[in-house]
């Protein structure tokens, strides 16, 4: 009697399950319904725009919330002023600084991911913020790009992989993502109004996957649009981007967000997609409040279109009805939990995902790891091995609790060596919108460093890019593709005393890198947050195997990049026009389909210790279109240390009836090898992921034919290939 009793009630709750959800929404919709009905235009109209620099409307007298949003990807922004940029000086809003997007993209790791948007969900939520604007996912598409370091890289199958499960990990709080920028934001120059023209296939294959993973596979509630125009539309209220595409076809439920400043006509905000209009009379961080709130497009001039007719009330109907849904699932969520903020987890968790995201680009001689109880002198030279990198950048700059330093990192792990240090060089103090040269004299602090240099056993030179305006920074974009501040200079100088140097760069970008010969060893390190310092003392010191792989390509020159190889139109554009002219080869597909060696190809990243790929092989020989193909190989660590690898599996169309690039990533694992163990692992790929755009019936095209799997551990490391049949 008892058995079947829990029997009943177990299945009681498995088929009543799928109906509470149901009816959620349902119940949700019904409660949705309820409140418009009861709402004066005024409040509709004032629920879809803001109220101060990062809030927006509810409706007080029904006890609807207001709408609390902030910056950024990488962490919870300070609060801001009600009504400027400025800080709002409190004293209790310091963060956990998440390393940059890019590292988190360099991981390779969905698991990572995971945990990355959980942690700063439960840092928004703890600070009471509704929508957390991040994460980025506009496509790498050149080096001069000031915000490439808040985005994950240079191919759409990564960045889709990666930004989902972050997006859920936030969402789980009661906080929606907000994934930005949508679209065709890949550089800062001009980002306020050019306008992009590009492929469908382009468009399609390149630069919307990211985002429609985003509302398919992540659920996001919210998408913030991008400041430039597309084929002569702005993108925040765009007829294809949002009413076809985003809302019609990819069937997204959740609300539309401006970038700050980013609407710029009333009829198409209303009628092409736009749900909440913010930062009207900014260009983004710079301000102006001559912009009262009631001026704002979809304000007082919206609610006169309407009571003259010329539009329908139903259209504002349609965007609070996505606001309503976006309060439910956040400041009307009554179950959602309480947060976190600045717990040794969420520093932990920093310091793990810049662990897994730093790269090891180059080590001769096995330089690295140096051996902790090492009693060397140990020269640190360079700016960025004290130079704080949580602040500047634009919108995702941060006030965290503790930044720990190259410098600091080193000395707390490297007690037993003597360790000497000089900057070396100095960029100026990071403002926005402008440069301001250092007033420090740039021979004395050279010849400081050589001297120290010359003292040394060996040289750790930490330099790279930074966060000022025309580096790594939101708002405009790199001047130029090698080092700035006449680090090149210092360099050479730094070598001509001492061969035994290596590099550490801090940067978000790819950097030339003339000098590659005569350096030792090369880490790419990222901006790491509150854990730099640890995580990148962890990896020299040998505590951590380096994992990362490069999310974007290293050109050896900047010509040989895709979009800086057909002329200004391309790349910045002619001041209005910018055509995207590679086309569908972007990165690695440009490099490999063009036959031009990389300094560092996409997905390359060394380790202490070496792999083997054997055995591959794919479980049928042909296949239809609503199959899965299953990859396996047979994986070794050969070397002496335990280390982490990532197989990756790109495909190649043999006989397709137009241009396609000569390998593209479809997938791709992570895994954990003991020193001389081996595992086989097996990657899925459905055969309907081998499709192509085809732009003449704006359909997905899958031809039948030969296609190659080839599998490595990186873009151009390739161990084995498989050829397969489609039929
Ligand atoms: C900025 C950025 C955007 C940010 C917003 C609010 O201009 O482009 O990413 O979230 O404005 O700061």
């Amino acid at each position: 009697m008892k058995k079947l009793f829990f029997i009943s009630l177990f299945s009681a709750c498995v088929f009543i399950n799928p109906l509470i959800a149901q009816n959620n929404s349902e119940s949700m919709d019904k409660k949705i319904e309820e409140i418009i009905k009861q709402l004066t235009l005024k409040e509709k109209l004032d629920m879809c725009h803001a109220q101060s620099k990062f809030s927006s409307k509810g409706v007080a007298r029904l006890g609807i919330p207001e709408l609390w949003m902030s910056d950024g990807p990488h962490g919870v922004r300070a609060e801001i002023e009600w009504d400027t940029w400025n800080h709002a000086q409190w004293t209790n809003d310091s963060c956990t600084a998440f390393p940059a997007l890019t590292c988190l993209a360099a991981t390779f790791n969905p698991d990572l991911s995971y945990k990355y948007g959980k942690a700063i969900g439960q840092e928004a939520r703890y600070r009471k913020k509704d929508v957390l604007l991040g994460p980025g996912v506009n496509i790498y598409r050149t080096p001069l790009n000031g915000r490439n370091f808040e985005y994950m890289g240079e191919d759409p199958y990564l960045a889709s992989k990666m930004v989902v499960p972050y997006i859920h990990g936030v969402q789980e709080n009661g906080v929606a993502a907000c994934v930005k920028h949508y679209v065709l934001n890949n550089q800062e120059h001009w980002r306020d109004h050019i306008n992009v023209e590009l492929s469908d296939r382009a468009l399609y294959e390149i630069y919307l996957p990211a985002f429609k993973a985003a509302v398919q596979e992540g659920k996001v509630w919210s998408i913030m649009g991008a400041y430039n125009q597309f084929r002569g539309q702005y993108c925040c209220h765009n007829e294809l981007l949002v009413n076809k595409i985003l809302k019609k076809d990819w069937a997204f439920d959740g609300t539309l967000i401006t970038d700050w400043g980013a609407t710029h006509n009333t009829k198409q905000a209303a009628l092409y997609g736009l749900d909440i209009e913010m930062g009207t009379g900014t260009d983004g961080l710079t301000s102006s409040s001559k912009n009262a709130y009631d001026n704002y497009y979809l304000a007082n001039p919206l609610r006169k279109m309407i009571e003259n007719g010329e539009i329908e009330e139903s259209v504002v109907d349609d965007k609070v009805r996505r606001i309503l849904r976006l309060m439910f699932r956040t400041s009307m969520n009554k179950s959602r939990p309480f947060g976190s903020m600045n717990s040794q987890e969420h520093f932990d968790i920093a310091r793990e995902i810049a662990q897994e995201g730093i790269v090891l680009l180059k080590n001769e001689d096995n330089f690295f790891p140096i051996d902790p109880k090492t009693t060397k002198t140990i020269a640190i030279i360079g700016e960025n091995a004290t130079k704080v990198m949580t602040l500047g950048g634009g919108s995702s700059e941060l006030k965290t609790i503790h930044e720990i330093s190259p410098l600091q990192g080193f000395q707390e792990r490297f007690t037993n060596a003597n360790i000497l240090h000089a900057m070396g060089y100095s960029s100026g103090p990071s403002v926005y919108g402008r440069v301001i040269p250092s007033k420090l004299n740039a021979k004395s602090l050279r010849s400081q460093a050589v001297k120290i240099a010359s003292q040394a056993d060996m040289v750790l030179y930490v330099g790279g890019l930074n966060k000022n305006h025309h580096q790594d920074c939101e708002g405009d974009d790199r001047l130029q593709f090698e080092l700035p501040f006449e680090q090149e200079k210092l360099l050479s100088e730094i070598l001509k005393v001492n061969k035994n140097t290596a590099l550490i760069l801090v940067s978000g970008n790819a950097v030339e890198m003339p000098w590659i010969s005569k350096v030792k060893a090369i880490a790419q390190v990222w901006y790491l947050g509150s854990e730099a310092g640890h995580a990148i003392a962890d990896i020299i010191s040998g505590d951590v195997n380096p994992s990362g792989k490069l999310p974007f390509t290293f050109p050896v020159k900047l010509e040989d990049n895709a979009a800086h190889s057909f002329g200004k139109l391309s790349y910045p554009g002619d001041g209005k026009n910018q055509e995207y002219k590679e086309d569908i080869l972007v990165g690695y597909r440009w490099h490999d389909t063009k036959n031009i060696k990389p300094l560092f190809e996409f997905g390359f990243g060394l380790s202490y210790t070496n792999f083997d790929i054997t055995n591959t092989s794919s479980d049928k020989n042909t296949y239809h279109s609503n199959d899965t193909i299953s990859i396996s190989c047979e994986i070794k660590n050969t070397g002496k240390v335990d280390g982490k690898e990532t197989i990756q599996i790109y495909a190649k169309d043999k006989s397709s009836s137009v241009l396609r690039p000569s390998k593209e990533l479809k997938g791709f694992k992570k895994i954990n090898l003991r020193a001389g163990e081996s595992k086989t692992i097996q990657i899925k790929i459905p055969v309907k992921k081998l499709s192509f755009f085809d732009d003449t019936n704006m359909n997905w095209k899958l031809e039948k034919g030969e296609f190659q799997f080839l599998i490595g551990t990186s873009s151009r490391n390739i161990y084995q290939s498989i050829d397969i049949k489609v039929e």
